[in-house]
């Protein structure tokens, strides 16, 4: 299963297709919104999602709500573009040119895409490096977690982190799934603080970054393989992860923690029941091992930088004149890590069902399903 994304941030729309989705799998466009509204939420979100409300339309690849087994394309109008409709326009405009967005933002692609990419103007590079890519990144991941779930595989999250103050993680799926989506975290206190900070943070003009604790309950051992790098489980997280814009630094399980452990407190020492099979008393390892699925429940933590888009902005060069200038702003959001943790959920399931089905196969549900039957009698009996 592979998919493509296509759109810029002010553009009519994003559109995205996924390809290899197996036939037969149920699939409405209310699960897909209902996803996109949950990446909507949270706070420290700024104007944009009052404009917004996303919605997906399937424009193929499902019919009587069941996929085909053909491509399934989908499209996210961008509503926002009525406000932009001279600036983005795709043919030529007869209207005055817009003002050039010439100073580029520090810690933006502004920048590096202009000169990679020879363009004046840095709006046609921030317009598709923007976050609101993601939106499409969420509908893709629905198709994924749709199929997830029919194998009996479960995705949540939790906000760890926002500005320096931490909170636990959710400790399972259902866990995570009673949390306050405005602000997902489980101590309610941590919580609270939170809301204050990105209030004072809003009000100097600054903004905020965090982390989040992403599980995935329900794998079976042998996802992903010891064989070769690109095959591995974990680099393929990685790679997912750390696709989403802001992600700094990704951990699996116990990540950096490990690191000043000793090895014989560091790994988790396998038991053996009859019923139960082989499983762990302890999950530092964060359901991975030598690159391949063990079966424990797979727990990712991806730690986000504070938005570069200042309201009070930083020192920068205008690329006309070459002269100093303060950077160009750009309506912004306070703090997206409840955001993040819903793109978390949809890149993991991204990840996992590329990685279930080079594992399983099948063309239909049915067959994805039998297979992966099959499989796990095959690791119960071993
Ligand atoms: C959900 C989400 C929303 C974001 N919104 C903004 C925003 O409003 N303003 C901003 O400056 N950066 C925002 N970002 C982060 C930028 O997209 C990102 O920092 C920028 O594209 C540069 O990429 P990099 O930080 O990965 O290097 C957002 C990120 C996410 C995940």
């Amino acid at each position: 299963m592979r998919f493509l994304t296509a759109g810029e941030s002010h553009g009519p729309s994003l559109s995205v297709i996924v390809e290899g989705c197996p036939a037969g799998l149920s699939l409405t466009e209310g699960f897909i919104n209902e996803q996109l509204a949950r990446r909507q939420l949270g706070a420290g979100r700024g104007a944009r999602q009052r404009i917004e409300q996303d919605r997906a339309q399937i424009l193929s690849g499902v019919r009587r709500g069941e996929t085909l087994g053909s491509p399934i394309a989908m499209l996210v109008t961008n509503r926002d573009h009525a406000n932009w409709q001279e600036t983005m326009a795709t043919g030529e405009t007869q209207g005055a040119a817009d003002r050039l967005f010439t100073i580029p933002r520090p810690g933006h692609a502004d920048l590096a895409g202009a000169l990679k990419y020879d363009r004046r103007d840095c709006r046609d590079i921030l317009e598709r490096a923007s976050a609101r890519e993601t939106a499409a990144r969420v509908a893709a991941g629905s198709v994924s977690r749709r199929l997830l779930e029919e194998a009996g595989i479960h995705i949540g999250s939790s906000v760890t982190g926002v500005g320096g103050i931490q909170s636990p993680p959710g400790e399972t799926v259902s866990a995570c799934r009673g949390l306050d989506p405005e602000m997902p975290m489980t101590d309610p206190e941590a919580a609270r603080r939170v809301q204050e900070a990105i209030r004072a943070a809003a009000a100097d003009g600054d903004t905020l970054g965090g982390s989040v604790c992403v599980l995935a309950e329900g794998i079976p051992p042998g996802l992903g393989s010891h064989v070769h790098w690109d095959r591995r489980l974990d680099a393929k997280l990685g790679a997912h992860f750390f696709s989403i814009p802001s992600v700094k630094a990704v951990e699996l399980g116990a990540g950096v923690r490990v690191s000043g452990l000793r090895g014989a407190e560091a790994q988790d020492p396998v038991h053996y029941e009859v019923r139960r099979g082989f499983y762990r008393e302890s999950n530092w390892a964060g359901g991975v091992e030598g690159g391949i699925s063990n079966g424990e429940v797979i727990v990712v933590t991806a730690y986000l930088k504070p938005l570069s888009t200042l309201m009070k902005p930083l020192d920068s060069v205008d690329i006309g004149t070459k002269r100093a200038a303060k950077a160009q702003k750009e309506r912004s959001d306070v703090c997206a890590v409840p955001a993040a943790a819903v793109i978390g959920e949809a890149v993991l399931a991204l990840c996992l069902a590329e990685a279930l089905l080079e594992k399983v196969g099948g063309d239909s549900l049915g067959e994805v399903l039998r297979n992966l039957e099959q499989y796990r009698l095959q690791v119960e009996r071993f």
